[in-house]
């Protein structure tokens, strides 16, 4: 098989998009199609500081040299989660990538943060570890960019993410998780910032390819937690229709996106306030973050045959 732009000897396969190219090649396919979505998007502004969250992971790592190369002002932003055996070394990937590429990088560790590891959080608030650490990892985001002055946050989610999780979405019918599934979400209060998904059209085997193909060494363990989640299952699915016919996938998100979310957004109606607790935009009173945060830092004592809930940590 010969590369479609050169001719060379083909390294990498691309069905969905009837073509096949070398390494040198494929790698600048790559930084054009990102390029090419964050323009379409208006993702990002030239000249815009940009946080990106990186996990050490293929994507994050992927979606980091990407944007470095094509010349935006980045910032790395890990956050140490606790879990493990798995979080330190994600964590190592990500200084390592920032160091070697003198990079700025910002950690925060979730335990020192917040009182409680991940795996803790969970124990005590008694839900899935995975729900608990969404909602931090969204929340201390948001966080960070605020107080980092960054009108942008930039996210490595792929092409098999976004597939996985509206075929999801879709089979429940979840009806304001799709409004939300936007590749761009913008700054609609003042205390949330704006977040993108540049990778939307990059599947995990191309991120995988692009790291190799460029020497960066990622975290190639999936979390522990996320072993038998559905969302593997919807990936796998998706993989399976793609197989036999290639392009699927893509059309399916890019289908979505330009005839059904427009319709879905148009009756969009939610009011965003600030939370009582920690001033960040939330629909309710208190937001989720800090109302699981209080739920955590609430311990059941038994007292003879009364319990009584104490509270254990003060408040941050
Ligand atoms: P996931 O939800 O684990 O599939 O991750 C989706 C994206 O969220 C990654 O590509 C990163 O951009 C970001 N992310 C996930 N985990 C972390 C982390 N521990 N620190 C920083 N960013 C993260
Ligand atoms: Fe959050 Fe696995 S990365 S629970
Ligand atoms: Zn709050």
């Amino acid at each position: 098989m010969k590369c479609s732009t050169c001719q060379a000897k083909a390294a990498i396969e691309i069905r969905r998009h009837n073509a096949a190219f070398c390494g040198p090649c494929f790698l600048a396919h790559l930084e054009r199609q990102v390029q090419r979505t964050i323009e379409s998007e208006k993702m990002l502004a030239a000249g815009e500081r940009v946080l990106v969250a990186v996990s050490g992971g293929k994507d994050s790592l992927c979606l980091w040299e990407v944007l470095r190369r094509l010349g935006y002002e980045t910032t790395g932003l890990h956050l140490d989660l606790g879990i493990g055996d798995y979080s330190p070394e994600g964590r190592k990937k990500t200084e390592a990538y920032a160091e070697a590429h003198d990079l700025p990088l910002q950690v925060i560790e979730v335990k020192e943060e917040t009182g409680f590891s991940i795996p803790e959080l969970a124990g005590r608030t008694r839900r899935p570890p995975c729900s608990g650490c969404g909602l931090s990892k969204r929340y201390l985001m948001n966080r960070a960019a605020l107080e980092g002055g960054f009108p942008v946050l930039a996210t490595g989610h792929n092409l098999d993410d976004v597939a996985a999780t509206l075929l999801g979405n879709v089979l429940h019918w979840q009806v304001e998780q799709l409004t939300r599934m936007t590749p761009v979400r913008p700054a609609s209060h003042p205390r949330l910032v704006k977040t993108v998904k540049p990778l939307i059209r990059i599947t995990e085997r191309e991120a995988v390819a692009y790291c190799l193909l460029r020497g960066t060494d990622y975290h190639e363990d999936e979390c522990p937690n996320a072993a038998g989640a559905t969302l593997l299952l919807y990936k796998d699915i998706v993989n399976q229709i793609e197989a036999v016919s290639p392009g699927s996938k893509q059309a399916f998100y890019q289908e979505f996106g330009k005839r059904v979310r427009p319709h879905l957004a148009a009756s969009e109606t939610v009011t965003l306030r600030e939370c009582e607790a920690c001033g960040q935009a939330t629909t309710g009173e208190v937001c989720a973050y800090c109302r699981m945060m209080e739920r955590a830092r609430q311990v059941t004592v038994r007292r003879g045959r009364v319990t009584r809930t104490v509270l254990e940590v003060p408040p941050a």
